[in-house]
């Protein structure tokens, strides 16, 4: 297939076009490098010794936009490109619902243009708000989201099925993550923000090669197995081969899909850490600090719907992704 990524040097994005290519499909990306490198695409081609096209585009800008559909019959887009820090987005609302809805419609505005009637995008465990059941299943209530970002996720899930009721024949896909962690083994592909890391585990990469003296841990006293946060860590290279997978979705009877994809299993800040020691024979310090607002205390996935239908199953272990993130994180510096 010919596939449109958007947002494609962007972490996840950048993964996944490794897989794509490496499959053999043929991957135009656009990105507007706000949260990434241009340098990525020279790394994607020394690990596939296939160059992508690249075009520097806001997806949000429709005339730019409508010029790479003009000169590619796309089979199908997979659609990263987004804001996506929680933090930022509680303090910048306005700015995350129209960067994030707006580049999407004019997204599918230019799909029905050009007739290309297949979207995978990338959604996130955030749309299931604050689930009390776990581990957490496709079928449980979505909503009660608890910042800007994780809304416009959910937004963009109902835009999605909205959009393939009124258009017979377009199919699309919705993924959502749990939490992303690792990098390539080739060292040449990680998470290397732009800005001031978000999540968990770029963080404990920086207090790892002396970027950050310490790490600060989030409250350790919720109710889990040592009292601080559980999470489910899916390696990004796992994350990756689930949207080629997830591709086969589109052959599917029903015109809206969605999946989770994590590991089915939690794992506590203290046992990442922990993981990240053994993996790399080092010390990470930590302090205890007070719970983050808006932090919940446990969030897994249970991956039976990806595994039976798209035939998802995880391969890497934590430990692995830590020594992963390790080793791209040195070659940084
Ligand atoms: C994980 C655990 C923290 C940093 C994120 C966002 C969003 C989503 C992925 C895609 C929690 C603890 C963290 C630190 C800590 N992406 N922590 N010290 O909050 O599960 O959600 O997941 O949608 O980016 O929703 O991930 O990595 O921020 O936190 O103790 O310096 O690590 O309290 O328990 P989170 P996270």
């Amino acid at each position: 297939m010919k596939i449109l990524v958007t947002g494609g040097t962007g972490f996840i994005g950048s993964h996944t076009v490794v897989e794509l290519i490496n499959a053999g499909h043929e991957v135009v990306i656009v990105d507007n490098l706000v949260n990434s490198n241009k340098d990525v695409i020279g790394k994607i081609k020394r690990i596939t010794k296939v160059r992508p096209l690249f075009y520097k585009v806001d997806v949000e800008n429709k005339k730019a936009l409508a010029k790479v559909f003009n000169e590619h019959k796309f089979d199908a887009v997979i659609h990263f490109a987004g804001l996506k820090a929680v933090g930022e987005s509680v303090q910048k609302p306005l700015l995350y619902y129209r960067n994030n809805l707006d580049s999407t419609l004019t997204l599918l505005e230019l799909m029905v243009e050009y007739d290309v009637k297949n979207i995978l995008f990338s959604s996130s465990a955030t749309v299931y708000g604050t689930p009390e059941v776990m581990p957490i299943k496709e079928e449980d209530p979505l909503g009660h989201t608890t910042n800007p970002y994780a809304t416009t996720k959910l937004f963009i899930e109902q835009i999605l099925q909205d959009f393939v009721s009124a258009n017979p024949g377009f199919k699309a896909v919705s993924l959502r993550y749990f939490n992303p962690i690792g990098a390539h083994p080739s060292k040449l592909l990680g998470e290397s923000p732009s800005d001031i890391p978000n999540n968990l585990m770029p963080y404990i990469s920086k207090v790892a090669n002396g970027k950050l003296e310490y790490l600060s841990v989030h409250g350790d006293n919720y109710d889990t197995v040592d009292g601080t946060g559980v999470r489910d860590y899916v390696h990004v290279v796992d994350l990756a081969h689930g949207h080629l997978l997830a591709l086969k979705a589109f052959s599917f009877d029903k015109a809206y899909n969605y999946y989770n994809l994590g590991t089915g299993k939690g794992t506590s800040v203290l046992e990442l850490i922990h993981a990240y020691e053994k993996a790399n024979k080092i010390k990470i310090p930590y302090v205890i600090g007070p719970r983050r607002d808006g932090d919940i205390a446990t969030s897994y996935a249970d991956i039976e719907k990806a595994h039976i239908e798209l035939g998802f199953s995880p391969q890497y272990t934590i430990k692995e992704a830590c020594r992963h993130a390790f080793l791209y994180e040195k070659k940084q510096k």
